[in-house]
């Protein structure tokens, strides 16, 4: 099918274009953040080029994969260099004095704008590094068995497969329909607890396909039932609102890498009360009898710039206008979705589609990227032939390209994209 027409092009970009017209960077709080470190400016007022420098992303290629690895905005690195010229200037200062308060000042913001308080959150470096700490605690036992569905992160069911293959539990993926009702996801969790059902493992923000789960209701389900709640909220800070507390889980793992804008890695891992005197880092270090959440801040010698820059992060985000932000993203994701999957000639019946997210997906059409390994050499063409970044995936036998949208993305970087691929694979 041809790419979509100049007419309905335009239509459809009128509402993203007036936003753009009209966005601007909220006042924000001053901080004690260094003079190259500045969170007010007029960057939104201008045009695209001018959005798009408060990245350093390579401006020759269209980045719609926001997604996988975040991008981190160059006034949030500038943060990290503040730091880490401290650490270089005089390290026994900064390890002894400056470091551990600053970290506990850091894991103060996180748990604020997750909701929460201090003492229920640990930073951790990454959702992968929370999956295992929690896990490892957990000391599963043989005969129990972890549930998760087939829309969970491939690193945390290798995650799962390992702690339950060395205890001798069994792991059971339940099915969920690509385009489940909220209903029938919670039907489907709770259908697949049986009375060895140790813990579910659900995401709340699908990785493979950009769903949002229902956890609130699975969560009250399991717990019913006796069972522990683990909710992988990856993708969630930044893209939705978060009010971790009121989800009823016993731990949440989100990273602040992806959507919120902090550098690469860091995470906040939530744990309820009644699980913080077990749960310990996977690394002992000389926080080791402070236990939780306390003892995640130290762990050897390691460089904590991006965690220090963290508050500097979560600021340039509100100073970004959170809900104006959101609307921006997920109605350029809908249009991304809407121009490629035309352009492939793929319906978006059953594919779906939240309007609550900036990441969808299109269908790739039958036995294009339906293996893992098809996806990844896909994935590179069209990184080496088009100059666009986007995610490749294959899910239940099927290719997808799933896009993301960030407020340095265009639409006219998903018609370009909509063009190129659509002749790439004719
Ligand atoms: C749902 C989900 N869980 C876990 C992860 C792993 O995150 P990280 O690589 O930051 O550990 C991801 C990453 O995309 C994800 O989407």
């Amino acid at each position: 099918m041809a790419p979509p027409g100049p007419k309905r092009s335009r239509d459809l970009l009128e509402q993203p274009r007036r936003f753009w017209r009209s966005f601007r960077l909220a006042e924000s709080p001053s901080v004690d953040t260094p003079d190259e470190v500045t969170h007010s400016s007029d960057l939104w007022d201008g045009n695209w080029d001018e959005v798009r420098d408060a990245w350093d992303l390579d401006p020759s290629r269209a980045h719609l994969n926001h997604g996988s690895f975040g991008a981190v905005p160059r006034l949030v690195r500038a943060a990290e260099t503040h730091w880490r010229g401290l650490a270089d200037a005089n390290p026994m200062h900064y390890y002894r004095t400056l470091l551990p308060p600053a970290i506990v000042s850091a894991r103060a913001a996180a748990a604020d704008f997750l909701g929460t308080v201090q003492d229920a959150l640990a930073l951790v470096s990454n959702t992968t590094a929370g999956v295992s700490t929690v896990l490892a605690a957990l000391a599963l036992r043989e005969g129990e068995e972890v549930l998760l569905t087939d829309h969970a992160y491939g690193a945390v069911a290798l995650a799962v497969a390992r702690f339950a293959g060395a205890a001798g539990a069994q792991v059971k993926a339940v099915k969920v329909p690509l385009t489940a009702t909220d209903e029938e996801v919670v039907r489907a969790v709770a259908d697949g607890i049986t009375s060895r059902t140790r813990l579910v493992l659900i995401d709340q923000i699908t990785s493979p396909t950009a769903r949002l789960f229902p956890v609130r209701r699975v969560a009250e389900e399991a717990r019913a039932r006796g069972v522990t709640v683990f909710v992988d909220g990856a993708h969630v800070p930044g893209m939705l609102p978060v009010d971790v507390e009121a989800l009823g889980a016993d731990f949440w793992v989100g990273n602040f890498h992806k959507w919120a804008f902090a550098g690469r890695s860091v995470a906040g891992l939530w744990v309820a009360p009644s699980w913080r005197p077990q749960i310990q880092p996977l690394v002992v270090s000389w926080n080791e009898e402070q236990r939780f959440p306390a003892a995640f801040d130290q762990q050897g010698t390691r460089d904590g710039a991006v965690w220090l820059a963290l508050p500097d992060a979560l600021r340039f985000f509100e100073s970004l206008e959170p809900e104006r932000l959101r609307q921006y993203n997920n109605g350029l994701a809908a249009y991304g979705q809407s121009v490629v999957a035309s352009a492939l000639g793929t319906s978006l019946d059953g594919v779906g589609g939240d309007p609550r997210l900036s990441m969808r997906l299109v269908a790739l059409p039958r036995g294009v990227a339906d293996t893992g390994e098809a996806a990844t050499a896909l994935y590179e063409r069209i990184s080496r032939d088009l100059h666009v970044e986007v995610a490749v995936t294959s899910w239940a036998g099927r290719g997808w390209l799933r896009l993301s949208a960030q407020a340095y993305n265009a639409p006219a970087e998903y018609e370009r994209f909509a063009h190129g691929i659509a002749g790439l694979l004719r």
